[in-house]
């Protein structure tokens, strides 16, 4: 569907099964899928959007393209739909929402496919993970074999990728960022690999430069990755694939009660001078207690006042993932934790910073693999509910939550920095909050310091955004 101003409708739809009571509970309530892709432009504001917010907010999320079977239906397979918020001088241009092209989506909606440099025997599942600005260019993005796909900036898909070329295989869904570099860094997995992950650095000029083969005792899933000035980690944890669980139709991986969980700190090949780090030596492992991260908040070094190596590593840890719940994350209440690994000994210390539930967890970009203050996460409710913001103190342990009890359900928080701005937190916190009265979403702008307080601004959007993944603030050039 296609809003516009004169209220004229047009556009694609799809053929929905999937409702808000449906028995999957990944397919319910604002689990559910959209049917149509709107285009809505001049929108509504409540409040005083800052003027120096131009650029998009883009989120990527599963919406399944047709109606998925709610027995088997696994969160993470659903079709990758993105959706976007474009701000200029204080206004809100435009809201728009796009499936990211793939074979079912072009056979479903009646298109062509779109060009795809790869062979016709590449996994081609759907990039329903993540959403992110580099070198240029819009790149919708997956985990597990599936290639990124470019979008242009009114995310219509443009093409399959291979970043020109470079990429060998497998991508992430998380690449991380080092801002003094501007290189993306990179922890690749794919099950056909085996018992191996791919680390791979990203040049400013968006081509792969580096890449370095890992092998495992295992073939875990390895959905994010955390950097230092030094490392890059790899979170060899004991969610692995299945053949069973592949034959099942549903998400290829699964709990298992034996594997060691270990962290993994890989040498970087551009470590700053001086420092312990072998740009070309051995990963060195931790093991760790039994747990599932899906996303570290974000990892530092440190030397200690008596010269000490330590990495710091700050993540959500689940107690387990996919061992009794396979159609989502749902295995216990996931907290934020600090990991302190020793290098001179070898040993892992462990502490809670946050033990309410909560997921999502983001900082400051400009700090990732550096050290941070600030977190800001979505604080999990009842069920699968996200219904708070958190800010989390990591010096001082204190939390600011923000909740509008059972109404407001808040997706991922994204912080952006205000030009020119030097203390961590000054800025503002982007997410998308979902009223269920209205059945309607809205984006909201809060200043980061005063995150119980009334946003800043509150764009109207006309339409309802399911809960999704991940999002970033894509900056106009
Ligand atoms: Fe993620």
């Amino acid at each position: 569907m296609t809003l516009l101003d004169d209220g004229q409708v047009l556009g694609n739809a799809a053929p929905m099964g999937a409702t808000s009571s449906s028995t999957n509970p990944f397919l319910a309530g604002n689990m559910a899928p959209v049917d149509v892709e709107t285009t809505a432009v001049n929108l509504t504001i409540t409040g005083t959007l800052p003027a120096e917010l131009c650029g998009r907010y883009l989120r990527n999320g599963p919406n399944p393209v047709t109606p998925p079977d709610p027995a088997t239906y696994h969160w993470f397979t659903g079709t990758g739909m993105v959706h976007g918020i474009s701000l200029r001088d204080g206004r809100a241009e435009w809201y728009r929402n796009r499936w990211v092209r793939n074979d079912e989506v072009v056979a479903t909606l009646g298109e062509s496919a779109p060009p795809n440099p790869w062979p016709a025997d590449h996994m081609s599942f759907s990039a329903n993970t993540n959403v992110i600005g580099f070198a240029g260019r819009t790149l919708a993005l997956v985990e597990g074999g599936a290639p990124p796909v470019e979008l242009d900036d009114e995310l219509a898909t443009v093409a399959i990728s291979d970043l020109d070329g470079s990429l060998p295989y497998s991508f992430s869904a998380h690449p991380k960022l080092d801002a003094a570099t501007g290189e993306l860094h990179v922890m690749a997995y794919y099950w056909g690999w085996g018992n191996r992950v791919q680390y791979l650095v990203v040049g400013t000029d968006g081509r792969v430069r580096a890449t370095r083969d890992i092998e495992l005792p295992g073939s875990p899933m390895i959905h994010d990755t955390a950097i230092t000035e030094r490392y890059a980690l790899v979170f060899d944890l004991p969610v692995l694939f299945d053949m069973e669980a592949a034959m099942a139709g549903s998400l290829p991986y699964r709990w298992f009660h034996d594997y060691q969980p270990r962290i993994g700190l890989v040498p970087r090949d551009d470590a700053p001078d001086g420092v312990a780090g072998n740009p070309h030596g051995d990963v060195q492992w931790f093991n760790i207690d039994p747990c599932y991260i899906f996303h570290p908040l974000n990892a530092y070094d440190e030397i200690t006042p008596d010269g000490g190596r330590r990495v710091v590593l700050d993540a959500v840890r689940h107690p387990k993932m996919f061992d009794t719940e396979r159609r989502g994350p749902n295995e216990g209440r996931p907290r934020l934790d600090r990991w302190v690994l020793d290098l001179d000994s070898g040993s892992v210390s462990t502490s809670t910073l946050d033990d309410h539930p909560q997921e999502f967890p983001r900082i400051r970009e400009d700090l990732v693999g550096r050290r941070h203050r600030y977190g800001y996460t979505a604080g999990l409710g009842s069920g699968l509910s996200q219904d708070t913001l958190c800010r989390i103190d990591t010096t001082t342990g204190t939390v600011v939550r923000r909740t509008d009890n059972d109404r407001m359900g808040y997706g991922e928080p994204v912080f952006i920095p205000r030009d020119g701005s030097t203390a961590e937190d000054d800025g503002w916190v982007m997410a998308l909050r979902h009223d269920r009265d209205t059945d309607r979403s809205d984006l909201c702008v809060f200043s980061a310091d005063a995150l119980a307080d009334d946003p800043v601004a509150v764009v109207h959007l006309p339409v309802r955004v399911p809960n999704g993944f991940h999002g970033n603030w894509i900056a106009e050039n």
